[in-house]
């Protein structure tokens, strides 16, 4: 397949980036996205030109760090899948392919297609955990029975892997499926029940903080997120939020 790239060159975060044209020719349908990406490198590196900077890790969907706009849609237009899973046999001979990174006020561009999503960190620090007592009287968490639905939910809600692809598909950037995936793993679990209103408070506290903008029920994050994470996260963060409120 040859390809024309279109992709998002930016120096640094204060630098005006612009879109630049590429041609790439051999590509073939068994290699993922990101192999694409590591040709027309190897390519600009045989140039002497600057190679694209794009965030990547584990390369197989668990670690949440390849985040590119592909298309006009956060990890390309396959459901379910991330960046680094999706297969260049999902494009044409000819095809034009836009490349763009995550946008969003909270996560300002660090390099080309990576961006700073530290945010997320400081979202989390805020309160995904639980304290443990260790003086020994600590109960066994496989003692502790837990309704299988709970479980079965809290495990869903713990499958966000943190990619940002709910706030680049959200037209107000907003973090709330992410937020309230975080919250819930912890608030279905009789372990999460000790901290369950300050964790709520303080984390949706930083998600404003850091500029993320308001759900408005659009429901875009759902469909993009590569781990199915289901608005009724938002939904049981709404009502933890206002139940946290109401005891003050
Ligand atoms: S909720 Fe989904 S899209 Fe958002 S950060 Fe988690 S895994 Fe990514
Ligand atoms: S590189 Fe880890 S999820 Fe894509």
């Amino acid at each position: 397949m040859k390809l024309n790239l279109k992709i998002w060159r930016q120096e640094d975060a204060k630098s005006k980036g612009k879109m630049v044209n590429y041609s790439l020719d051999g590509v073939e349908g068994d290699m993922s996205f990101l192999e694409m990406l590591d040709i027309l490198n190897e390519q600009l590196i045989n140039k002497n030109e600057e190679p694209v900077v794009f965030d990547h890790d584990c390369r197989e969907g668990i670690c949440g760090s390849c985040s590119l706009m592909i298309n006009g849609e956060p990890h390309g237009p396959d459901r379910m899948i991330t960046t680094c899973q999706l297969h260049m046999r999902k494009f044409n001979d000819g095809d034009t392919i836009v490349i763009e990174p995550f946008r969003a006020k909270a996560f300002p561009v660090i390099k080309d297609l990576m961006v700073d999503r530290s945010s997320f960190d400081r979202i989390q620090q805020a309160g995904a955990y639980v304290s443990v007592n260790t003086s020994g009287n600590t109960q066994d968490a496989n003692s502790i029975p837990i309704n299988k639905e709970d479980a079965d939910d809290a495990f869903y809600a713990a499958a966000c892997i943190g990619c940002g692809a709910c706030v680049a598909a959200c037209k107000n950037a907003s973090a709330m499926l992410f937020t309230s995936a975080k919250v819930s793993q912890y608030a279905l679990l009789p372990q999460g029940q000790v901290e369950a209103t300050e964790r709520v408070e303080n984390m949706v506290r930083q998600m404003d903080l850091e500029g993320f903008g308001n759900c408005t029920n659009t429901g875009a994050c759902e469909i993009e997120c590569p781990k199915g994470i289901s608005l009724e996260n938002i939904a049981r963060m709404n009502r933890e939020y206002y139940s946290a409120s109401v005891k003050g």
